[in-house]
């Protein structure tokens, strides 16, 4: 999931000498740090390296990673005047993501998925709206609920942009793409609706590969992210599996052990895992996973423990 890299020794060695995007948009050092969970770790998948504001950086958008903030966009998108300025770049200008992928899936074995990803359109424009990280994105949803028209054209630019950028990344040989859509649990259904699904259906309809479709607190959005698209649908950990599996019964889920369980002893962490793994029953059709990012301070050593513990359990 998310951000594993960031607890890491090795990866924190590679970022005390490199910028985030430097390492992101240099195939070789993108490949290293994208391998370093799968090798410690031999978890089934590798997530590419990049950030959900990675594509945004060929939109004439300012943006920085400020390590433990976020995302910070130096002059936030609020008018219409705003939206215009943006630009929609061609899909080659990612050629590094493609290349690092190439590489990545030339050293996994082939039982082993490379994991493309993209940021969902709301949740991007959240950070480019707010301009940093905001819990209530009372701004986001004021462009959306007042101006309409402004936000659609936003959102427009965003999705015309990502479905370049997932197509082209499968095209490369991700075998799947996860769509992160992290901060959606903030919109009522119909919000959802109206002014989200149709820009993420488009995103995920551009894949040409099987798809992840990722939310958080989306407890009363489950169904409608289903309809928007998506064979995986992901669970946070604030919904029983099997809850919010029978609100999605056509499909695969993703999920959902708490992060913070993962900074606990081990017979903690393995009680949780176990009640995860209770909850799917063997019930094909279940990726283990977190239901959100690892957390930094995480004990490498547990993580390896888990994933060694789930392979043992699900065989
Ligand atoms: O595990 C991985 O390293 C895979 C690559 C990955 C990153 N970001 C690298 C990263 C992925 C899949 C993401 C997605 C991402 N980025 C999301 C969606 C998933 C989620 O968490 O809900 C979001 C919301 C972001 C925005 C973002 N970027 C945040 C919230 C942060 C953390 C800031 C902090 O320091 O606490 C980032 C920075 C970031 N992206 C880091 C990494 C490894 C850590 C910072 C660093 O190394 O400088």
């Amino acid at each position: 999931m998310r951000q594993a890299g960031r607890s890491l020794p090795e990866y924190r060695a590679i970022r005390e000498k490199h910028a985030f995007f430097d390492v992101a948009n240099t195939p070789e050092l993108c490949a290293t740090v994208t391998l370093q969970p799968v090798e410690r770790h031999d978890v089934d998948a590798a997530v590419m390296f990049a950030d959900i504001m990675t594509p945004v950086l060929g939109m004439g958008v300012g943006v920085e990673l400020v390590e433990g903030v976020g995302p910070v966009v130096a002059h936030p998108i609020r008018t219409r005047a705003d939206v215009d300025r943006v630009r929609v770049p061609d899909p080659e200008e990612f050629a590094p993501v493609y290349e690092a992928i190439r590489l990545v899936r030339a050293a996994l074995r082939a039982d082993q998925a490379v994991v493309g990803f993209c940021g969902a359109p709301f949740t991007v424009a959240s950070y480019l709206v707010e301009g940093r990280p905001s819990r209530e994105l009372n701004e986001t949803k004021r462009l959306m609920l007042a101006e309409p028209d402004t936000w659609a054209a936003l959102l427009d630019k965003l999705a015309a942009t990502f479905t370049g950028y997932v197509a082209a990344q499968v095209e490369a040989g991700a075998d799947a793409i996860q769509l992160f859509d992290s901060w959606i649990g903030t919109v009522s259904a119909e919000q959802y609706e109206r002014h989200v699904a149709p820009w993420s259906a488009r995103v995920l309809g551009a894949a040409h590969a099987p798809t992840i479709h990722f939310g958080t607190g989306t407890p009363h959005l489950l169904e409608a992210m289903a309809a928007a698209g998506g064979d995986v649908i992901g669970l946070d950990a604030r919904v029983p599996l099997d809850a919010g599996w029978s609100r999605v019964p056509d499909r695969a889920v993703q999920g959902n052990l708490d992060p913070a369980v993962l900074l606990c002893p081990w017979d903690v962490v393995r009680a949780g895992a176990d009640a995860v793994l209770a909850r799917a029953a063997g019930r094909p059709g279940h990726i283990f996973n977190l239901g959100h990012g690892v957390l930094p301070r995480t004990d490498p050593e547990i993580v390896t423990r888990l994933a060694a513990h789930v392979r043992e359990a699900g065989a």
